[in-house]
């Protein structure tokens, strides 16, 4: 298991445990915010969720990291922003049982296309019977390895192929892959969600640049990493590179930026 699952995990123990960090994680609405008034509002009030995306969300829960699933209203929120962009092209770097990659896939027109990229199988598995479900998704191809990049259209197509999301879109792994930009299609993607390890994130967020077009948004998840970027400790690698990340965005004139406290912090960049 990943040293950052490992540290999310830990971080869900905390609040639970102790009740730190409870600003940040308050935000994640997975079971309709019960233990929050405010949050219990927002959700009775806003949340449009699509019944596969319910049965999906009560499935993840019964995994024991479910912590590590995105907010409903955040998910809501990027599906949003994928249909004011119209956005057809959008990529997930962390999929997990894919809530979020279901829900940009319903956000877009029949021809919509999601890339997502999940290293863990047993996630995969439990994604692919909702994706078939009300055939949003149909599954063409069988993943055979632990490393899977699973591309899914619209009432069309789910292929895997045998890479990680960093020979997907990570430069340090150039030479294995960086399958999207080989196969012609830097500057086509509207939307780019990344959620995967976290030290890796800058390496995401370059290669998201070159995938969209003038106008697409990188979403990134987690950017206040339960508060801890604020004064990172030395020793965590996490929150450190989470931190010089936030730092470089602020100052990076690509991009247009946003960082918001949705869910435990949600960085937008509109590329320039
Ligand atoms: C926070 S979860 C993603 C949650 C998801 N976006 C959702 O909608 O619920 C992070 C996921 O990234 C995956 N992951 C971590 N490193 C990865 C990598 N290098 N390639 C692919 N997936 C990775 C983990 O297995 C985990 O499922």
């Amino acid at each position: 298991m990943a040293t950052d699952i490992k540290a999310l995990f830990c971080i869900g123990l905390a609040v639970v445990l102790t009740g730190v960090g409870k600003s940040a994680l308050i935000g994640k609405t997975h079971s309709g915010g019960k233990d929050d008034p405010v949050l219990q509002y927002v959700v009775n009030n806003s949340l449009r969720e699509h019944p596969v995306l319910t049965k999906l969300r009560l499935r993840t829960l019964e995994d024991p990291w479910a912590i590590m699933l995105v907010s409903s209203d955040q998910a809501q929120f990027m599906a949003n922003l994928i249909k004011l962009i119209n956005g057809t092209k959008a990529i997930e770097i962390g999929m997990y049982t894919g809530y979020n990659a279901l829900s940009m896939a319903l956000a877009m027109s029949e021809n919509g296309r999601v890339v997502a990229c999940e290293k863990e199988e047993k996630y995969v598995n439990i994604a692919k019977p909702f994706f078939k479900e009300n055939e949003i998704v149909q599954q063409t191809a069988r993943c055979t390895s632990t490393f899977c990049q699973y591309v899914f259209t619209k009432c069309c197509r789910l292929e895997s192929k045998k890479v990680s999301a960093q020979e997907t879109v990570s430069p340090k792994d150039a030479k294995q892959g960086n399958a999207l930009i080989a196969g012609g299609e830097a500057g086509t993607f509207d939307f780019v969600f990344i959620d995967a390890d976290k030290t890796n994130y800058d390496g995401y967020y370059e290669k998201s640049l070159e995938l969209i077009r003038k106008g697409g948004i990188i979403a990134i998840d987690n950017v206040l990493w339960s508060g801890r970027v604020v004064n990172p400790a030395p020793s965590d690698n996490t929150s450190q590179a989470l931190d010089a990340l936030n730092k470089k965005l602020h100052k990076d004139q690509r991009i247009d930026l946003s960082m918001l406290t949705v869910g435990d912090g949600l960085t937008i960049a509109i590329k320039r």
